[in-house]
């Protein structure tokens, strides 16, 4: 794109109001803002895709955590991936791919050392905010290393038909689990777990009390629970652990929108008797399984051993219909969002 061409404004979503409970649209604003000049060491990059995540709900609430809430009236961020339009970078030339993390807005402007260079020769662009990004890596380092898996593990994970979820339970099976259970919030996403992700067995959580679902599809017990639900999901598989079993405790998202305190888990005594490890999961700290990670997920993908879906939402104007969505279940797999082929 010529210098001339440049875009002088840009939209962002920014987040006016705080939620109480369930977010709505009425929390957010998409402003459009004068773009800045660009400095010597910085790019521009016109996002292409963006990423809407459960963890960003934490970051609406004014709470320190692993990572700070978003500000009030200020862009919110998040994962992006986008092309460099113009650049003051010799470390990075117009045209180019990359991957960072102001998403939520059209053009992102960036010192070149926050951006990193992705190959859209090697997989599509979107798959580097999920299946070979973010949530894949949560998925890979929470069962293999903070869960510990070892084959013959029988081993279940709930919000088992979304982005993390759906590659924990498929890498199970390639590393020989014994026997791999999902629960999810949709018949039609337990029938896509037990068809087209090779689940041993699934059932949807709005059917009936978690415990009682879980002891039927997994009658002798489990030996690792992956947690993406918290609650009632993580009493069931409390329940469900053996002696020494691990649980990777990766998201709690039926407590994100909760105004009151969750009634479970109530038996967190038998972590004791059970001798039970419950450990949390943050993905930034497992950094260093990123090229292992990447090498054994491309492999996977490429030998048709392991599947991924994606729900893209067009259109910057439907971001935030997109982040409530994928809260209240809307996607399947990866919930992205394309800002077109502007470029
Ligand atoms: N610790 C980390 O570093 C880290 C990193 C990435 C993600 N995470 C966590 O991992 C989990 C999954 O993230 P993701 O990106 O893969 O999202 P996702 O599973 O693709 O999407 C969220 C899903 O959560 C399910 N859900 C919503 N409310 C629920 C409820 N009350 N009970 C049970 N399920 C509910 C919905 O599916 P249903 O239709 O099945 O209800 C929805 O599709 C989240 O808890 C997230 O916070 C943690």
């Amino acid at each position: 794109m010529p210098m001339s061409a440049l875009p002088t404004t840009s939209r962002e979503w920014n987040l006016i109001t705080r939620p109480q409970g369930w977010p709505t649209a009425h929390n957010f604003a998409l402003r459009e803002v004068v773009m800045p000049e660009l400095a010597p060491g910085q790019v521009l990059v016109g996002n292409l895709y963006i990423s809407v995540d459960p963890y960003m709900r934490g970051r609406m609430n004014n709470v320190e955590s692993y990572v700070p809430p978003f500000q009030l009236d200020r862009p919110m961020d998040g994962g992006a991936v986008g092309v460099v339009i113009a650049s003051r970078a010799k470390q990075l030339s117009v045209g180019e791919h990359v991957l960072h993390e102001l998403g939520w807005r059209e053009y992102a402007l960036l010192d070149y050392q926050d951006a990193t260079k992705v190959d859209p020769e090697l997989a599509p662009l979107s798959a580097y905010l999920g299946v070979l990004g973010m949530t894949g890596l949560t998925a890979y380092a929470g069962l293999l290393r903070v869960a510990a898996f070892k084959e013959g593990d029988a081993v279940f994970v709930s919000g088992a038909a979304g982005a993390v979820g759906s590659q924990v339970g498929q890498i199970a099976k390639i590393k020989s689990a014994s026997r791999v259970v999902g629960s999810a919030g949709s018949d039609e996403k337990v029938k896509v777990l037990l068809e087209e992700y090779g689940f041993d067995a699934a059932f949807n959580y709005k059917n009936g009390p978690v415990a009682r679902q879980l002891k039927r599809a997994a009658p002798d017990g489990v030996d690792v629970y992956f947690d993406n639900v918290g609650g009632e999901h993580l009493e069931a598989a409390i329940a469900s652990l053996h002696v020494r079993g691990r649980a990777a405790i990766c998201g709690m998202i039926a407590l994100y929108n909760a105004i009151e305190s969750p009634a479970a888990p109530r038996n967190l005594v038998q972590v004791i008797g059970k001798r039970l490890r419950l450990e949390g999961l943050v993905v930034a700290d497992h950094d260093d399984l990123k090229e292992q990670f990447v090498q054994d997920v491309g492999g996977w993908i490429r030998e048709g051993r392991l599947r991924y879906r994606e729900t893209i939402v067009e259109g910057i104007e439907n971001s935030v219909d997109a982040f409530l969505g994928m809260l209240h279940g809307q996607n399947a797999g990866k919930m992205i969002v394309k800002l077109g082929d502007r470029w």
